[in-house]
């Protein structure tokens, strides 16, 4: 495999490359009681019914690798690629990212992201912008989609790259990851749900030799939880995070990789590193690590010179025995098993484009210094007719936070006055700072891995002024000076908040929103109090990557309407407009809250930074994250997770509540574990002849090799032969396969009854409103509240399951939603157990339906199994 192309990734190569000869220092000792038990060794995937087919091929094909074949499918046109074994027909994986489209190519759609995508609360939806994601992927010849990400999980409200993921709630993500997962291997584009785990801000992401990585119910409860739902799902790939759990690096975590998502959630598929993330070689091998990505080294050498931790030395590591050969045969099946599994043995295309140039011809290798040159892009256009999808999106993602007497919609009669230079592209060039790294014209995306080139903008302001005649623009931050309004002019004006990955610095801001906080970019704030002094009608339009403090102008009388409009990607125009005008209502809900101030949040979620040490981040909080902790703390938020207005109004009525699956505290004996095809390969340790250079190999200068010089294969092979293994184990390394633990496991996706129904909820919704009002579509979002003598503690409500209207709903309209809870939904990580837990099963559960956090009309008791409708309060908080 080569070193990364791309700018980005040189970027990071540059970084690591400034101290090359320095050693990591030794750890920082963790908090006391942080401690990342060792999980040894690594379950060997194919044990679960709907991977069996897979494995059972796979296997067949790894057993007629050799050692370096083998070893060439875990470490180049794409931001990664594999090593291929063309004598077997087994081609280079390419991986490319990113979450909201093909990124660093030409002829895709720029999607909407992921904050925008949880804020449609549609599961169709969702599953059909993964559709479109796969088809383009695949049609640009990518075997991996790098995404979805649900880590962060949005936990700190600065944090950089929560717009990439879905929402700070740990089932809008589950949900939204898994319809997004489905969709996009649905075309045979194998998922990459990413980053595992506690990616929760930039800053002191990463292990360079100037800044080490930051640093358990809450982790089963919140973080695990999409995970769980992705692997449920099927995801064939999980990626690594760049941070360490409990002091040990999340890619050689074995807690983590071997325990948590190889035994418990019983994955089948592979485990890559985040970019350059790796840092040992035998270690991660042996906790459970199965691809490097993209395969060279940071740290103690430099990146882009030909130097990997695995590669030729993982060969050397098999051949002197440190790392067993069935722990690579493992690795070797997982990534067969994948491809296969996702059926891309058929007739898959191979990658048409290039991350590295425009340029139709271009090298080969980009990597190397001197490679051969070739046609690299064929400007494949795989666009087909997907931007009807993202503008479904982004128009079903924007959230009327505030209508002041039906404000809006308004008709395209009224006289316009645009404020604001994100109501239009940037006039620089829509695609001119590289990987979107700065603020400049239409906040469409955040900054960094997760976006796009856009293919065009349809612009707020092109929108408007197709529209309606009427409409003049001040394409400016400041407020401009203007003709004195009469009173039926409206002001409408773009504020934004940006934010993104660690490899760029944005106006200050480091990836997290360090610098701006909460607060409007600039001068936001003033934008709209001058506009809101002047004109008596002022419509707020926000693009954000997550919550912004709107206190400095929400409640000035003249602002009648606020809309989020989140990170809409390329279809910003008309999918905005037709709301304003009232072609469609507002259907989006929020997918986070919207405190009165910053402070409202816990210490605990603020960035941590101790640059001379590791940074330590304690999770201190636990489980009371968002809307979780301000209702624990009766804090009102300025709008609640889940808020979002309509132009129509919608009651709840006939609610029902049917018990599905009896329920036991403890939930059935897991399944036993099936033995795996992978223990019948091979497990002696190969001969040095099959790592030797192959002869007349035409070598590239810094490409990375799985072979070995032949003096070092045999010196290799003649110390793990003897017997002379001086590798330090880590304490609690075993290889001696576990058998049926732990008791919480199961294949793809934990113990099975975890995954039971156990109640459904039927509510139906009905349109209210006047005759001749604009329809629209409802959301039922389903929140739990466990039995007030339960005896755990547990945030008062918390989301389990969401329905939207499948149609608009005219006034008089109604639509049956039905909502549902598994055994999960109704039980707690119990710590001492390691299982979960019903905390009283016969006790009553209650769930509340209804519109947003804090307006929940119904409630569904799961003891008597009856509904109460028109409840006014809500759960007591
Ligand atoms: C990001 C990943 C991304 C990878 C490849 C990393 O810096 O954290 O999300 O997939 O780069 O570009």
């Amino acid at each position: 495999m080569r070193c990364p192309s791309g700018l980005r990734s040189l970027s990071l190569c540059f970084l690591a490359s400034a101290a090359s000869a320095s050693v990591l220092h030794p750890r920082d000792p963790v908090p006391q009681g942080f401690v990342a038990a060792p999980y040894y060794p690594t379950p060997y995937g194919g044990w679960a019914d709907d991977w069996a087919e897979s494995y059972d091929k796979a296997v067949k094909l790894v057993s007629q690798m050799t050692l370096a074949e083998k070893i060439n499918l875990t470490a180049g046109p794409c931001v990664g690629n594999t090593g291929s074994v063309p004598r077997l027909g087994f081609p280079q994986l390419c991986l490319q990212d990113g979450p909201l489209g093909v990124r660093t190519t030409d002829n895709i759609t720029a999607f909407p992201a992921g904050i925008t995508t949880g804020a449609t609360f549609n599961k169709d939806l969702i599953y059909e912008r993964g559709v479109a994601l796969g088809e383009e992927f695949k049609g640009k010849g990518a075997n991996f989609y790098l995404g979805p990400c649900v880590g962060p999980l949005g936990r700190k409200p600065r944090g950089g790259r929560n717009w990439e993921g879905f929402g700070t709630d740990p089932v809008l993500q589950a949900i939204s990851a898994a319809q997004t997962i489905k969709g996009v291997q649905d075309q045979g584009v194998i998922a990459a749900l990413k980053h595992l785990i506690g990616n929760e801000q930039e800053l002191y992401r990463m292990y360079n030799p100037f800044q080490q990585a930051y640093n358990d119910r809450a982790l089963h409860e919140l973080y695990l939880w999409p995970f769980a739902e992705g692997v449920k799902a099927g995801v064939g790939s999980i990626m690594a995070s760049y941070n360490a759990v409990n002091g040990s690096a999340s890619s050689q975590n074995s807690y983590i990789l071997n325990g948590l998502l190889k035994d418990e959630l019983g994955f089948q598929g592979l485990v890559m590193t985040d970019w350059l993330a790796q840092i040992s070689g035998v270690a991660s091998a042996l906790a459970g690590l199965d691809m490097s990505m993209p395969g060279d080294t940071i740290g103690n050498n430099v990146p882009l010179f030909g130097y990997s931790n695995w590669m030729y030395e993982l060969t050397r590591s098999v051949l002197n025995g440190s790392v067993p050969v069935d722990r690579l045969n493992d690795m070797a099946t997982r990534v067969v098993a994948t491809w296969y599994q996702l059926g891309q043995d058929k007739d898959y295309p191979p990658p048409n484009f290039s991350s590295n140039t425009a340029d139709r011809e271009g090298p080969l290798y980009p990597g190397a210094l001197f490679s051969p040159v070739g046609v690299v892009n064929e400007y494949v256009n795989v666009q087909a007719d997907h931007k009807v999808v993202a503008k479904q999106v982004a128009q079903e993602a924007i959230t009327l936070l505030k209508n002041n007497g039906s404000f809006l919609p308004i008709s395209t009669s009224a006289p316009l006055f645009v404020f604001g230079t994100d109501a239009q592209a940037d006039p620089k060039g829509i695609n001119s700072c590289t990987d979107k790294s700065c603020n400049r014209g239409l906040l469409g995306m955040g900054w960094g891995s997760g976006s796009a080139n856009y293919p065009y903008i349809d612009d707020p302001i092109s929108s408007f002024k197709r529209k309606a005649k009427n409409v003049t623009y001040y394409a400016t931050d400041s407020f401009p000076s203007v003709p004195e309004p009469t009173g039926d002019d409206v002001a409408v004006v773009f504020i934004t908040s940006d934010s993104g990955e660690n490899t760029y610095t944005v106006e200050g801001n480091h990836g997290d929103r360090d610098e701006s906080g909460l607060k409007a970019w600039h001068n936001g704030d003033e934008l709209v109090q001058k506009a809101a002094a002047k004109y008596s009608n002022v419509v707020v339009v926000v693009h954000t990557v997550g919550p912004i403090i709107v206190e400095p102008w929400i409640d000035l009388p003249s602002v009648k309407a606020v809309l989020i409009a989140h990170l809409p990607g390329q279809e910003a125009g008309d999918s905005l407009t037709e709301i304003i005008y009232g072609e469609a209502a507002p259907s989006g809900h929020l997918p986070y809250s919207i405190p009165v101030s910053e402070n409202d949040y816990p210490d605990s979620l603020n960035l941590v930074a101790t640059p001379l040490s590791q940074t330590q981040d304690t999770y201190s909080e636990g489980l009371y994250i968002d809307y979780r902790y301000f209702n624990k703390h009766n804090i009102k938020p300025r709008f609640a997770f889940g808020h979002g207005l309509s132009y129509a109004s919608f009651s709840f009525s006939n609610a029902t509540i049917t018990r599905v699956t009896e329920l036991s505290e403890v939930p059935p004996a897991r399944p036993a574990k099936p033995k795996s095809p992978v223990a019948s390969l091979n497990t002696t340790i190969p001969s040095a002849s099959e790592a030797y250079f192959p002869d007349g190999l035409d070598r590239i200068w810094r490409y990375l090799y799985p072979w070995l010089p032949n003096g070092e294969a045999d010196a290799a092979y003649k110390a793990g032969a003897g017997g002379d293994k001086n590798y330090p184990y880590p304490e609690g390394y075993s290889d001696q396969q576990k058998e049926d633990a732990p008791p919480a496991g199961g294949p793809s996706g934990g113990n099975p009854a975890l995954w039971d129904v156990a109640y459904t909820v039927q509510v139906t919704v009905t349109n209210t409103a006047e005759q001749g009002t604009t329809g629209g579509k409802a959301v039922a979002q389903a929140y739990v509240q466990f039995p007030a003598d339960a005896r755990v503690d547990t945030p008062v409500i918390q989301l389990r399951d969401f329905a939207k209207t499948r149609a608009a709903l005219a006034p008089g309209q109604s639509e049956t939603l039905v909502l549902s809870l598994a055994r999960r939904d109704v039980s707690v990580w119990d710590v001492a157990r390691q299982n979960w837990v019903v905390p009283k099963p016969d006790g009553r559960y209650k769930v509340w339906i209804g519109q947003a956090s804090d307006d929940l009309p119904v409630v569904c008791y799961s003891d008597s199994l009856e509904c109460e409708t028109g409840v006014e309060g809500g759960p007591s908080v």
